[in-house]
C-alpha cells in the first residue's frame, strides 16, 4: 500500500458495527449538536480509537461500560480525524463509545448544509446532507470509508412544523415541548457512511406503490407538486424494471426522490433518499423540453440503478469508483430504452457519453479508470467523463461482445455473491466470464488500467484486411505507448457480413474482405476506439453513407473521428470539412448534433482572425437544409430526436449569421415576452439568437426573466443568454449578478462556463475568475464544482493564454485541482497548433 494511502486510511483491525445517532439542527443559528453510541469490534487490545471527524468539535467522549476510560481527544486535520486516548487498553472483541459533538450547518452544498427555500412568502432554511465521497465525517464522528459497512438508528429533534427525510421509514415521532418533535428512524441495512442521508424542512410529496410493493415518493418545497409526477411515474417504473433486471428485491420499504433548492451535483443516491437539483427531477409540461425531461427521465435511473450497483454492492474503494460511476451511467440506457423505446437513447449514447469520453481519454493528461486514490481532494478530482462515460462504454463494449443474456446473468451474479458488502473491478469480470465463459478479464485488463484507448488503422492488401493499432493522442505527444489493447471488432461490407474479431496484436488480419467495395470497422460503434481508414477507403465509404446503409452510429463515428484525427495531424480540417459533403441528406440528431459541435468549435477558434465571416458563410450553408426542413413548429407526429434536433439546428443557423433566422428569433421573443407561447424545446435557443444580437434593453428583459421565474430550467436558459451578450460591461453585470446573492451558488460556475463560449466573453470571465479566485476558492475548494471555474477556459487558443493559466494556477495552488489545470492548459496549447497548422489550407479551401 502506499505510504499516502496508509494516512487516510483507518487501521483495518478496528471495525464499526452499529452507529446510535441523535441529531439537534439549528435551523435558525446554522448550527448543530449531536450524541452518538458507536459499536465496533476489534481483533486485539487497542489504547486509542481514531474516527474520521472534520470540522466538528468533540465535547465529549466516554466508552460504555467496563472500566476504561478516555484520557485524551486529539485532531488531525490534514487526515480529518479525532482520536480518543483510552487511560488503559480497551480489551480485544466489541466495544461501545459513545460521543458527544457540535458542527455548523455549512453553506457549501457538504455534509450537512443548509439550503435556502421560500414558504408562504418567508424565507426559511432546510437541512441536507451530501456526504460522498467524505463528507459523512462532516456531520459526525464515523468510518468514513466505503468499505466500513456499518448499520444505522438515527433520530432527530426538529420544529413540529417540518418534515425530516432520512434513508429508512419513521419508526416513531415524539412530541417535544418548545414546538419540537424528535423523529426516530428505522434500523438501515449494512451500509456505507457516505450513503447516508437526512433532510430536515417543508416539504409535500406525492406517492405511488409499486406492483412489487415499494412505496415510491417524490419531496418538493412547497408549491411545486404539480412538478414531482413526471418523477414518480418515471421512477417507480424504473424500480420495478430493476427489480426484474438484476433478480433482486430492493430491500427498502421506501424509495424516497427529494429536490434541493442548493445541491452541488446534480443527485446523490443515498440509499432510499435520492436527492436531486431541482432542474434534475421537476418537470413542468409547458415549460420544461423534450431534452430536459429526457435528462431527468435517465438520470432518476442512474440513481436507481445505484441502489443495487453502489449501495448493495459497493466499491472497496474509491479507486473502484468507476464500478458505482460507470456502470450506473450504462445502466440509465437500458432503463430509459425499455420505458421509452421512441427516444433510441442508446443512438444517442455515442454522442453523449463514448464521444466526450474519447475526447478526455485522447489528452495526454487523462487518467487510467482505475486510479490510486488517497487524500479527499484526488477522490474528488475522478468524478469526471474518464470515470462516468469512459466507464459505461467500456461496459457497454463487453456487452456487445458476450450478449445482453450473459450479460444480465453475469450482473446478477455478482450483486448475488456481494450484496451487503464490497467488491472490486475484478470481482465483476470473474462473474461476466463464469456466466459467458469468455475471457473478459484479459479483454479487460488495459481498458480500465492503462489510460488511453487506440486508433485502430486499416491497410486492405490482396489477401484481405489488415488492421494495426497505436494509442491515440489528441495532441502529437512526445509521450510514447506501446500499449496494446484487446479489441472486439466488426467489420462490415457491402455484401452487410458482420463479423466480430479480437485484434489484440499490435498488427492482426483478416482475410475474405478483398472483393468488398467498401469497408466500415466497429459498424455502431460499440468498441472504444478510434478508426483510421487510408484515404481510398474513406472515399468508397460516402456512398454507403449517402444512401445510410451504414448505421447512424457508424456515419457519426466518421464524422467524429475526421475532427479528433486533423487534432492529431493524422489528417486536416480540410479533409474533415469535405468529408461533409456526404451528409447533405443526413437527418440523423446525433450525426447533426457532431458536424454542429464541430462547426461552432471552429467558428470560436476562427474568431477575430479574418476568416471568421467566410467560415460563418460556409457554415451557414452546410446547417441551411437541417434547419429549414426543421421549421419552426412541432410537424405532426415527428420523432423525438426530430424535436430535438430543431433547436440545435436552429441555433447554429442563427449563430452562423442567417438573417432569416434571427429575425424570426426576435419576432418570437417579442411575442413571448407579450404573454405568447413560445415552446420550451427550442425557448433557449430563441433566447440566445436575441441576445447574441441585443444590447441593454433586450438585457434587461433576460435579467427580468431570470428574476421573476419560479422554474430552474427558465432561470437556466436565462442566464444563458445573458452570457451572450457582446457588450463588456452587460457581460461583467452578467458575472456580478452570477456571483451575488441573487444567483444560488450552485449555479455560479455556469455564468463562467457559457461566458467561455462567446468569444467576446471569455477574457471578461477569466478576469473575473482571476480576480475573484480567492471568493471561490473559500466557497469551493475541496467539493465537486470548483474544477469547473477551471475547465472552461480551455477555450483559449493563444500560446501566451496557456502560459498565463498556468502561471495562475502555479502560484494560486489548490488540491484536487491539478489534472484539470493539466487538461486545460494542455487543451488551450492544442488549439493554438491547430489554427498555426490549419489556417492557410483553411482560407484556401474557404476561397471556393
Ligand atoms: N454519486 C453521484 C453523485 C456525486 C457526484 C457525488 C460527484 C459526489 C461527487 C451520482 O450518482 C451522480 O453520478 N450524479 C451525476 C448525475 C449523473 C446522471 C451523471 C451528477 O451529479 O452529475
Ligand atoms: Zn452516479
Amino acid at each position: 500500500m502506499a505510504k499516502n494511502q496508509q494516512k487516510v486510511l483507518l487501521p483495518s483491525h478496528v471495525k464499526p458495527i452499529h452507529y446510535k445517532i441523535y441529531l439537534e439542527p439549528d435551523l435558525e443559528a446554522f448550527v448543530f449538536k449531536g450524541e452518538e453510541e458507536i459499536e465496533f469490534v476489534s481483533d486485539r487490545k487497542i489504547v486509542d480509537l481514531t474516527l474520521h471527524s472534520a470540522e466538528i468539535e468533540v465535547t465529549g467522549a466516554e466508552i460504555i461500560g467496563g472500566k476504561v476510560s478516555v484520557s485524551k481527544i486529539s485532531y488531525n486535520d490534514r487526515a480529518e480525524t479525532v482520536t480518543f486516548k483510552f487511560k488503559n487498553p480497551l480489551p480485544t472483541g466489541k466495544s461501545k463509545i459513545k460521543i458527544s459533538f457540535a458542527g455548523i450547518l455549512n453553506d457549501k452544498m457538504r455534509g450537512f448544509y443548509r439550503s435556502r427555500y421560500k414558504h408562504d412568502g418567508q424565507e426559511y432554511h432546510m437541512g441536507v446532507t451530501q456526504f460522498e465521497s467524505t463528507d459523512a465525517r462532516r456531520a459526525f464522528p464515523c468510518f468514513d470509508e466505503p468499505s466500513q459497512k456499518a448499520t444505522f438508528d438515527l433520530s432527530l429533534k426538529v420544529p413540529s412544523d417540518r418534515t425530516v427525510i432520512s434513508n429508512t421509514l419513521e419508526k416513531e415521532v415524539i412530541e417535544h415541548e418548545g414546538g419540537f418533535k424528535i423523529v426516530q428512524f428505522e434500523k438501515s441495512p449494512l451500509m456505507s457512511s457516505y450513503l447516508l442521508a437526512f433532510i430536515v424542512g417543508h416539504f409535500e410529496h406525492i406517492e405511488e406503490t409499486t406492483p412489487e410493493g415499494v412505496r415510491v415518493r417524490v419531496y418538493v418545497t412547497p408549491g411545486k407538486k404539480k412538478q414531482a409526477k413526471f418523477a414518480l411515474k418515471t421512477a417507480s417504473r424504473i424500480m420495478s424494471f430493476y427489480h426484474n433486471y438484476f433478480g433482486i428485491s430492493y430491500p427498502l420499504p421506501t424509495m424516497d426522490l427529494i429536490a434541493i433548492p442548493d445541491f452541488a451535483n446534480g443527485a446523490m443516491e443515498n440509499w432510499g433518499a435520492v436527492t436531486y437539483r431541482e432542474t434534475a427531477l421537476l418537470v413542468d409540461e409547458e415549460h420544461t423540453s423534450l431534452h430536459s425531461k429526457q435528462w431527468v427521465a435517465l438520470i432518476i435511473a442512474h440513481e436507481l440503478a445505484h441502489q443495487w450497483f453502489g449501495n448493495l454492492v459497493t466499491m472497496k474503494w474509491w479507486t473502484h469508483l468507476w464500478l458505482n460511476e460507470g456502470f450506473a451511467s450504462f445502466m440509465e440506457y437500458i432503463a430509459i430504452d425499455k420505458l421509452f423505446p421512441e427516444w433510441h437513447v442508446w443512438t444517442q449514447f455515442v454522442y453523449t457519453e463514448q464521444a466526450k469520453a474519447l475526447s478526455l481519454d485522447g489528452m495526454s493528461n487523462t487518467h487510467p479508470i482505475e486510479i490510486p486514490v488517497h487524500h479527499p481532494g484526488e477522490i474528488s478530482e475522478i468524478f469526471d467523463a474518464v470515470s462516468y462515460s469512459k466507464g459505461a462504454s467500456v461496459i457497454r463494449m463487453i456487452e456487445a461482445y458476450i450478449g445482453e443474456k450473459d450479460f444480465q446473468k453475469g450482473l446478477q451474479l455478482y450483486l448475488k455473491t456481494h450484496k451487503f458488502s464490497n467488491a472490486e473491478t475484478e470481482d465483476l469480470w470473474r462473474a461476466l466470464e463464469k456466466v459467458s465463459k469468455k475471457p473478459v478479464g484479459r479483454i479487460m485488463k488495459n481498458w480500465t488500467s492503462k489510460g488511453g484507448y487506440p486508433l485502430v488503422s486499416l491497410k486492405r492488401t490482396s489477401k484481405g484486411l489488415e488492421f494495426s493499432q497505436k494509442r491515440y493522442f489528441s495532441t502529437k505527444s512526445l509521450k510514447k505507448d506501446s500499449t496494446v489493447w484487446s479489441i472486439p471488432m466488426s467489420v462490415l461490407d457491402d455484401n452487410k457480413t458482420v463479423f466480430t474479431l479480437l485484434i489484440d496484436k499490435r498488427r492482426s488480419a483478416l482475410n475474405d474482405f478483398s472483393k468488398s467495395s467498401w469497408i466500415k470497422l466497429n459498424v455502431n460503434d460499440t468498441s472504444f476506439v478510434r478508426i483510421k481508414y487510408p484515404e481510398k477507403e474513406l472515399v468508397a465509404l460516402m456512398d454507403p453513407i449517402k444512401k445510410q446503409i451504414i448505421s447512424e452510429e457508424g456515419r457519426f463515428a466518421i464524422v467524429r473521428d475526421a475532427f479528433s484525427l486533423a487534432e492529431s495531424e493524422d489528417s486536416s480540417l480540410v479533409d474533415a470539412l469535405e468529408i461533409l459533403k456526404a451528409f447533405e441528406n443526413e437527418e440523423s440528431y446525433i450525426v447533426w448534433s457532431e458536424i454542429i459541435l464541430h462547426l461552432l468549435e471552429l467558428k470560436s477558434l476562427l474568431s477575430g482572425t479574418a476568416l471568421e465571416d467566410k467560415f460563418k458563410d460556409f457554415a451557414g450553408n452546410i446547417v441551411k437544409n437541417i434547419a429549414d426542413k426543421s421549421g419552426w413548429s412541432k410537424k405532426k407526429n415527428e420523432s423525438h430526436e426530430q424535436t430535438l434536433l430543431r433547436s440545435s439546428a436552429k441555433f447554429a443557423h442563427g449563430t452562423f449569421g442567417d438573417k432569416d433566422t434571427l429575425d424570426h428569433a426576435k419576432k418570437l421573443f417579442s411575442f413571448y415576452e407579450k404573454g405568447g407561447r413560445l415552446p420550451s424545446d427550442f425557448r433557449g435557443a430563441v433566447f440566445s439568437l436575441v441576445a447574441e444580437n441585443g444590447g441593454a434593453k433586450e438585457f434587461k428583459k433576460f435579467e427580468k426573466i431570470y428574476m421573476n421565474s419560479e422554474l430552474e430550467e427558465e432561470k437556466d436558459r436565462a442566464l444563458r443568454a445573458l452570457c451572450s451578450f457582446k457588450d463588456h460591461q452587460l457581460l461583467l453585470k452578467t458575472l456580478e449578478l452570477s456571483f451575488s446573492s441573487k444567483v444560488r451558488a450552485q449555479d455560479a460556475f455556469k455564468a463562467v462556463y457559457i461566458m467561455s463560449t462567446n468569444p467576446f466573453g471569455i477574457d471578461i470571465a477569466w478576469d473575473y475568475v482571476k480576480g475573484h479566485w480567492g471568493e471561490i476558492k473559500e466557497k469551493f475548494a475541496g467539493g465537486h464544482l470548483f474544477s469547473r471555474f477551471i475547465s472552461p477556459f480551455s477555450k483559449f487558443k493563444s500560446k501566451e493564454k496557456a502560459d498565463e493559466v498556468e502561471e495562475f494556477f502555479k502560484k494560486n495552488k489548490a488540491e484536487g485541482i491539478g489534472r484539470t489545470v493539466a487538461q486545460t492548459v494542455e487543451k488551450i496549447r492544442a488549439n493554438d497548433s491547430l489554427i498555426l497548422r490549419e489556417y492557410e489550407n483553411l482560407a484556401n479551401f474557404l476561397k471556393h
